[in-house]
């Protein structure tokens, strides 16, 4: 890490677009923080409508022949389902939970599909009543369970068959193996692929759209697709040779990465969009087969950017190490319970102070959370200005995806409010837990 000129600067491209300092106050959507948090109190996720909005048109505009479904696991709530069908995108959900989200908000459910690996027999029951768009099946004991259902709904389902193209996709590296030890999808290698379509076209009510290959998450450039359209679209081939069918769609999943920290460059959606298409294009010229209608499914490079953690500090303490080198640990009044990325994945995050300016020379700090884990880190390393007190905030970009839709009670910790802000004006959308909230479940059980 490179100590920055001035640790008071915003890093401005891991921000959401309306993100700007006045006078050291961070202001989101026109909203000063420090006024938010006086209001609603801390932690708070802070959510860029705006950004979350433009995000989610520059991927549907980028990828003009395409189905661009929201991978609704990222960030998912009753306004953030609203803009994304007010952008003119679809929702992909992966549970019942998801899927009552869809419902509450209203969303189009032919413009929805439903995922899983492990559905339950009442949540593809509930899907087909609802007429969803589609389901990505993704087991031979699904098929059958799928097809039972339709028989009983007397409503047919369109279908995708998840497929595993033996890539696995992480950041800037790509995986291409024949090996495919994981639980996702069917195997294309195997065979396993090429029977589960045999097995949907056999099936009276279900509809084969076509197969559905996710590669990973937090990817950079279009080599990991390329590679997973080839065999995907090999397998194209197979089914139109070897079962006289045609496979009219393909969908490429999600795992478009975002900027955590100033080490992340990833590409733009144009740019993936026109590598994606010359791939699909050119691998279809040499097969000779039509090319399919394409579809992908971002969340992180969605909601990840658009929403930020603003915390405030609790403690600070300075920490001598091996070797005489001091490290500053500042405790936030949040932690592994609000953004569990960093412990679980080692995942790199930024942060700036968020309520003031500073002179005082930066210092490198760990910002901490309150929880009894010493693996309750937010983030690892930033240089934060040496004068970081008590009763400061601080703010953390890029929380949008995975961080809310993660978290956890651990220690009783009440989960934190969503709180969009747009045009100067901020609005709960998800409030934050009370302990009646927290205590509703646990009934005692005492005679
Ligand atoms: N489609 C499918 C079938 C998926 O399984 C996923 C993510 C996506 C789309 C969206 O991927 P994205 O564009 O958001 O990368 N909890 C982890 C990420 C797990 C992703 C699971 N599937 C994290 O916090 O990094």
């Amino acid at each position: 890490m490179r100590e920055p000129s001035d640790p008071n600067d915003l890093v401005t491209h891991l921000w959401s677009s309306t993100a700007r300092k006045s006078d050291g106050v961070l202001e989101v959507g026109g909203v000063a923080l420090s006024d938010l948090v006086a209001e609603h109190g801390s932690p708070a996720y802070v959510l860029d409508e705006a950004d979350f909005r433009a995000r989610a048109r520059a991927f549907r505009d980028a990828f003009v022949d395409y189905d661009v479904f929201y991978a609704g696991k990222a960030f998912l709530s009753i306004a953030a389902a609203r803009w994304i069908a007010e952008e003119g995108l679809g929702l992909d959900v992966c549970s019942g939970g998801e899927l009552s989200v869809a419902e509450r908000a209203g969303f189009p459910m032919a413009r929805v599909e439903l995922h899983g690996n492990n559905k339950t027999v009442g949540e593809l029951e509930r899907a087909v009543r609802l007429g969803v768009g589609r389901v990505v099946v993704d087991s031979f004991d699904e098929i059958e369970r799928l097809a039972a259902v339709v028989a009983r709904e007397g409503r047919p389902a369109r279908v995708m068959v998840r497929v595993t193209a033996g890539v696995e996709a992480h950041t800037h590296e790509y995986i291409a193996t024949a090996h495919e030890d994981q639980k996702f999808g069917f195997s294309i290698t195997s065979g396993d692929a090429l029977e589960a379509v045999r097995r949907v076209l056999d099936a009276p009510g279900l509809e084969l759209l076509g197969p559905h290959s996710h590669i990973g998450s937090q990817i950079f450039d279009s080599a990991g697709f390329e590679v997973a359209a080839k065999r995907v679209l090999a397998l194209h081939a197979r089914v139109a040779t070897e079962l006289g069918a045609t496979m009219p769609q393909m969908d490429l999943g999600g795992g478009f990465g975002i900027a955590y920290t100033t080490q992340d460059d990833p590409a733009e959606p144009a740019r993936l969009a026109a590598e994606m298409s010359a791939i699909v294009a050119h691998e279809c010229r040499a097969l000779g087969i039509a090319e399919p209608h394409l579809s992908i499914e971002p969340g992180r490079a969605i909601a990840g950017p658009a929403m930020c953690t603003i915390y405030e500090v609790g403690t600070v303490k300075a920490v001598r190490l091996d070797g005489g080198a001091v490290r500053t640990y500042v405790s936030v009044d949040g932690g592994m319970s609000d953004n569990i990325r960093t412990a679980l994945y080692d995942a790199d995050y930024s942060c700036t102070l968020a309520s003031r300016v500073s002179d005082a020379p930066p210092v490198l700090a760990r910002v901490v959370g309150k929880h009894c884990e010493a693996g309750d880190i937010v983030v690892k390393d930033e240089f934060l200005p040496g004068d970081v007190a008590p009763g400061d905030l601080l703010a953390v970009p890029g929380t949008g995806a995975y961080c809310r839709s993660m978290a956890s009670n651990y220690n009783h910790a009440l989960r934190p409010p969503v709180i969009a802000v747009r045009d100067g004006v901020a609005r709960v959308v998800v409030r934050r837990e009370t302990e009646d909230d927290l205590l509703a479940t646990d009934v005692g059980g005492l005679e």
